[in-house]
């Protein structure tokens, strides 16, 4: 999709997307007839012409409620090649366009892709709101990728699979990439990663990602990002019921959030030093698969008792945490499609964010915000930390019922280090949709991606 400024409506256009407030409907007795009243999420279409409804005006319109309508008038116009616009030239604009275009068609026989090839931007604009523009089509791009990602099935995208595809994103977004095999996994002591995979036919991997910003000094501050990369999360011996396994192909989002995010980083001119640990496996029932009451025994020497092997993110992302604590960064952020317990709390359009230290988890809730990822604060509230204790070891991998989201988080806290900045974002719910949504499209959303490179655009040392 090609986006250009033009100071006129283009003459040979199929179709002209005019966004209207409330305030300024047009006096027409169609429009009228449609019950179009200018609110959002309403449009009608007339010859040649597509109102979308932009609600009060109050005296702008923002970044979300844009970006939700050149979504919905993505979708309407998708037969149409050349489409022209009224409403303003923005990022929020071009992501909307973009992302409410999407189709993950790789498996239909009778794709009917949409067909939008150039958008003309009525009213001018200097090049600033070119670039803007252009910053908004590629962080779209890098969304897409991660919905792709999400969207491929697990029996497709095993991690032997889904490694060898970030290699070769890494490669061609010059980020510097490290694969480790079982062996190398052993060798290293991820030994979460090892036990989550007992129960697989597949084996696992371990991506490590680095992006360098040109001419950054050796000092420059360093963001730690780590993803939870389960390809499919039967729940393993723990077994889930067969409604609760729809979609967990997409139990890889996290990860694929971060891919997504740092193929962009160079186009995007991300000024921080990033790195990124990626543990990835499905979570299976094999002969071989780790049992119930099996203990793991991490690098860092902590002790797990396994009670539940469908509470496995947090395995893997231990072993992540550990990773990226060695290497002393800035700052750390992960996320995961973590527990059903964040759905519940916060539903399926905002994620959660829980960390230790309060600067960099608003930093990051901010970040979401302005990026149009809700993200929502949930307490780390120390009280609920003996639900963890365990009769044999260090910690058990569950809690009871209750406050999953925050019993989950205080796991993943105890392989973080005091002092150390760190912040996570369970995205259980917003990672996957049920529905078309103006820019979220059915499946795979790729939520994390738009708040992680807000995130690095706008980072202050916490
Ligand atoms: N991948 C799931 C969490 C999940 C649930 C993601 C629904 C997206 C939608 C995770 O591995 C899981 O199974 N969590 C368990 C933890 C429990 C056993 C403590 C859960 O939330 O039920
Ligand atoms: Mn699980
Ligand atoms: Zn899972």
């Amino acid at each position: 999709m090609q986006f250009e400024l033009v100071r006129e409506v283009p003459a040979k256009v199929d179709l002209l997307v005019e966004g209207v407030t409330a305030d300024a409907v047009p006096k027409d007795p169609t429009v009228a007839a449609a019950g179009f009243e200018g609110k959002e999420g309403q449009s009608v279409l007339l010859p040649g012409r597509l109102l979308v409804g932009l609600g009060q005006s109050n005296g702008g319109v923002s970044d979300d409620v844009v970006r939700r309508a050149a979504a919905s008038a993505a979708r309407i116009a998708a037969r149409c090649k050349h489409v022209a616009t009224t409403l303003p030239p923005s990022q929020a604009l071009a992501e909307g366009f973009e992302l409410g275009a999407y189709q993950f068609n790789k498996y239909r026989s009778k794709a009917k892709p949409n067909r939008i090839e150039r958008v003309s931007v009525v009213g001018g604009g200097g090049a600033r709101a070119a670039a803007t523009l252009d910053r908004g089509a590629r962080i779209a791009e890098a969304v897409k990728l991660a919905r792709d990602f999400v969207n491929e099935p697990g029996g497709s995208l095993t991690a032997p699979v889904f490694a060898d595809a970030i290699q070769e994103i890494a490669e061609q977004s010059k980020l510097r990439v490290k694969v480790l095999d079982e062996a190398a996994i052993a060798k290293a002591g991820y030994n979460g990663l090892l036990a989550v995979n007992k129960g697989s036919d597949n084996p696992p991997r371990w991506v490590e990602l680095t992006y360098q910003p040109a001419g950054a000094k050796a000092s420059a501050a360093t963001v730690a990002l780590v993803g939870k990369g389960i390809t499919f999360d039967s729940g393993g011996l723990s077994i889930k019921p067969s409604d609760g396994m729809i979609g967990m192909k997409g139990d890889m989002g996290g990860a694929a959030a971060i891919v997504g995010a740092l193929s962009a980083a160079k186009d995007l001119g991300v000024k921080v030093r990033v790195r990124a640990f990626i543990p990835i496996t499905d979570n299976m029932l094999g002969g071989d698969a780790q049992r119930v009451g099996d203990i793991i025994r991490y690098k860092n020497g902590t002790t797990v008792e396994v009670l539940n092997t469908d509470a496995e993110g947090r395995l893997i992302l231990a072993d992540g945490l550990i990773a990226a604590s060695r290497e002393k960064p800035a700052a750390i952020i992960d996320l995961a499609t973590l527990t059903g317990a964040q759905v519940v709390a916060l539903g399926k359009k905002v994620a959660a964010v829980l960390g230790n230290h309060d600067g960099w988890t608003e930093q990051v809730r901010n970040a979401g915000n302005a990026a149009g990822e809700p993200i929502w604060p949930l307490p780390l509230w120390k009280g609920y930390r003996r639900d963890l204790d365990s009769t044999v070891a260090d910690m058990k991998n569950i809690g009871n019922r209750w406050a999953g989201t925050i019993v989950a988080a205080l796991f993943l806290e105890e392989f973080v280090p005091d002092g150390q900045p760190w912040a996570h974002l369970d995205i259980a719910g917003p990672a996957w949709a049920d529905n078309d949504d103006a820019e979220v499209s059915a499946g795979g959303t790729g939520f994390g991606v738009r708040t992680i490179l807000e995130l690095l655009r706008t980072y202050k040392r916490p």
